[in-house]
């Protein structure tokens, strides 16, 4: 039902089938029409009672309405004077019409999007802990409540810390303090404070390649010169960024699991890098984006463990093993730099949401982490090995122990284009060629991520993958 309320220069009218609350409806009517002009500086609206009895609605939620608009310095209330506009017109901002692009057009397809099938470095949504991570927060949320209101440390939550302290020297085999550690709302993040911290703008930076390449663009983006390093079966050739770029001031890399081609760093490439960056004082970013969620054997231990002479920052994050939506991720700084990072993190990027983090502290501690890690081992092995079966031996490139597949297309194919007509058929493959760098050196492929490929969807993104290819040869 519509009710109105007409006088000569203005109408209110209250729709009671939608579902917006009729004090939103009165307020919205009242605000356009002081913004129109339709209602004058000055003018007197109908009293509460008047309104709400012409309008048949509750003297209370004209109230509200006009406290609303008070609120919003549109009306001065004037007690028995009644309520009237107030005396300056708002000025209505004039909208800017241009279009603004979204950020990393062309390597992600959006966001806050339901994962597709094939679709990469998302975990599994099924899989989630969701109703035991919502048990954990709501008592975070109450904790934080009654906690002393004071600065939090902008490391990060100290239990936070130091559980993820005990989480590296059992997994990752790292030897740290609590205060090396940064909470980060994730590599991104890490990378950011890494760059700022060791001020390495205008630098030279050697960049996997292939590579992650939103990690490119963000080092562009920090004035870095970004110097494509190739990768072999070992790793990032150390000797090729010699060679390349020898003043560089610090190595992306990501020796756990190459992204994307997921081989492991060799002893001797690890060995090779840390001494060049001892010889020149140069740093190493180590992106330890998967952790341990390694799927064959167990996930070689960290750079980090390795480093003796404190040249390498370690980055962790929980978006792959736990899930993005937490934007939660954390560095641990060499020891000598650790009181540095400290200062930069309190004075430029202090740690984000300190409820988040307490919910996170008591998940590690309570051993859920190691428990959700090794059931998502056991569930992406399984999905890896159906994708393999379905997908037959002749498409897929090699083995890798990482949670996607490469899959090589024919020469001459393009990746892109065939990615992109495959997001119009509800899958997701992600093309190769946007991560190598040099792009005359990249073959055509795709990776297919396994984590979301649940049973009853395999089959039928598995066809459809193959129609499009055989459609494109
Ligand atoms: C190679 C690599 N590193 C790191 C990340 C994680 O980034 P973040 O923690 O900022 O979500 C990703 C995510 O896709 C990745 O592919």
């Amino acid at each position: 039902m519509t009710l109105q309320l007409t006088n000569d220069r203005f109408s209110i009218a209250i729709d009671r089938s939608k579902p917006v609350p009729i004090t939103e409806q009165i307020t919205t009517n009242l605000r356009s029409a002081i913004m129109d002009g339709l209602l004058e500086p000055g003018a007197r609206l109908p009293s509460w009672l008047d309104m709400a009895t012409r309008l048949g609605v509750a003297r209370g939620t004209v109230k509200a309405a006009y406290e609303r608009l008070t609120d919003e310095f549109l009306v001065v209330s004037a007690g028995a004077a009644g309520t009237r506009v107030a005396g300056r017109k708002p000025v209505t901002p004039t909208l800017p019409t241009r279009q603004i692009a979204r950020p990393l057009q062309g390597i992600e397809r959006g966001f806050s999007l339901a994962p597709l099938p094939f679709q990469i470095g998302v975990p599994a949504q099924d899989a989630f802990p969701a109703k035991l991570w919502s048990r954990i927060r709501t008592r975070a949320v109450r904790e934080d409540a009654m906690a002393p209101v004071g600065p939090p440390d902008p490391r990060g939550h100290p239990e936070l810390r130091a559980q993820i302290a005990s989480y590296l020297a059992i997994s990752r085999g790292i030897r740290c303090v609590p205060d090396q550690i940064i909470l980060t709302s994730g590599y991104k993040n890490g990378l950011f404070l890494a760059i700022t911290t060791l001020q390495l703008h205008g630098r030279s930076v050697w960049m996997e390649d292939p590579g992650y390449p939103i990690a490119k663009m963000g080092l562009e983006l920090a004035g870095m010169t970004v110097v494509p390093v190739p990768v072999d079966d070992q790793g990032i050739r150390v000797d090729r960024g010699i060679a390349l770029a020898p003043d560089a001031g610090l190595a992306v890399v990501t020796p756990g699991q190459q992204a994307p081609t997921g081989v492991t760093m060799s002893p001797s490439r690890r060995r090779e890098l840390l001494d060049w960056a001892k010889r020149e004082d140069a740093w190493i970013v180590e992106d330890d984006y998967l952790s341990e969620l390694q799927l064959t054997g167990r996930a070689a231990p960290a750079l980090a463990a390795e480093d003796t002479h404190g040249r390498v920052v370690h980055v962790g994050s929980f978006s792959k093993t736990l899930s993005p939506a937490l934007s939660l991720g954390f560095l641990v700084a060499p020891l000598a730099m650790a009181e540095r990072f400290g200062e930069v993190a309190a004075c430029l990027n202090p740690a984000p949401n300190p409820t988040t983090q307490l919910a996170l502290a008591s998940f590690l501690a309570d051993g859920h982490y190691l428990r959700h890690l090794r059931h998502m081992k056991a569930l992406y092995m399984e999905r890896r090995n159906a994708l393999r079966e379905c997908l037959g031996q002749d498409l897929i490139m090699q083995d890798v122990s990482g949670l996607a597949v490469p899959i090589r297309l024919p020469k001459g194919f393009s990746d892109v284009a065939l990615a992109q007509q495959a997001l119009g058929r509800g899958i997701a493959p992600l093309p190769m060629s946007v991560w190598h760098h040099n792009r005359e050196d990249a073959q055509p492929g795709f990776l297919l991520g396994v984590t979301n490929l649940r049973k009853g969807h395999l089959e039928q993104a598995c066809g459809t993958l193959r129609e499009l290819i055989a459609a494109g040869a």
